[in-house]
């Protein structure tokens, strides 16, 4: 192996480590939101407010960090590109990245005081992440195709 190629592996686990703080984010974010659906005082609406913001770039940092050793791997070992699970789990990531975006909206509704949602909206949101993340998974462990 010579020059990047020897980074590979190390690439691939902190992929997998800022995958994980990426999820934490997806699926706590959410979370708040479904609380803060139903949030009447104001000391709790401008606490959730905060939570949400800060949550909200630290998911961020962990999102653009899996999305950097990603790259990584895929500059390191362009053959990936030329696999269907590859491609299919980037349409899936594509979808990801879309969902964390709405998230983003989201904050800001909330920032505005201005959500309409339910509580029983979010935690149908609140699913989203899991089926991607299991599908994603699947993609990039069993490469099926
Ligand atoms: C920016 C988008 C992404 C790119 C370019 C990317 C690319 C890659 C590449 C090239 C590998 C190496 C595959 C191998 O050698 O087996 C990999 C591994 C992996 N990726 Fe991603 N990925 C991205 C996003 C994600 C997301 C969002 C998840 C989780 C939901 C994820 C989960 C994984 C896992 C678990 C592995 C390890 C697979 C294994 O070692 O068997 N990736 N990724």
């Amino acid at each position: 192996m010579s020059g990047l190629a020897t980074f590979l592996p190390y690439f691939k686990a902190l992929h997998v480590v800022f995958v994980v703080t990426w999820f934490a984010g997806l699926f706590y974010l959410p979370r708040l939101f479904v609380y803060h659906a139903d949030t009447t005082d104001s000391l709790s609406n401008e606490r959730f407010k905060i939570m949400e913001r800060r949550l909200y770039l630290i998911m961020s940092m962990g999102a653009s960090l899996a999305a950097v050793f990603g790259l990584l791997m895929l500059i390191t070992a362009p053959g990936y590109l030329s696999m269907g699970w590859l491609q299919a789990k980037l349409v899936l990531v594509a979808v990801l990245i879309g969902y964390h975006l709405w998230c983003r909206k989201l904050v800001l509704v909330f920032a505005h005081d201005a959500n309409t949602h339910s509580q029983r909206w979010y935690r149908w949101f609140n699913e989203a992440p899991s089926l991607l993340l299991i599908a994603i998974v699947i993609l990039a462990v069993v490469k099926p195709f």
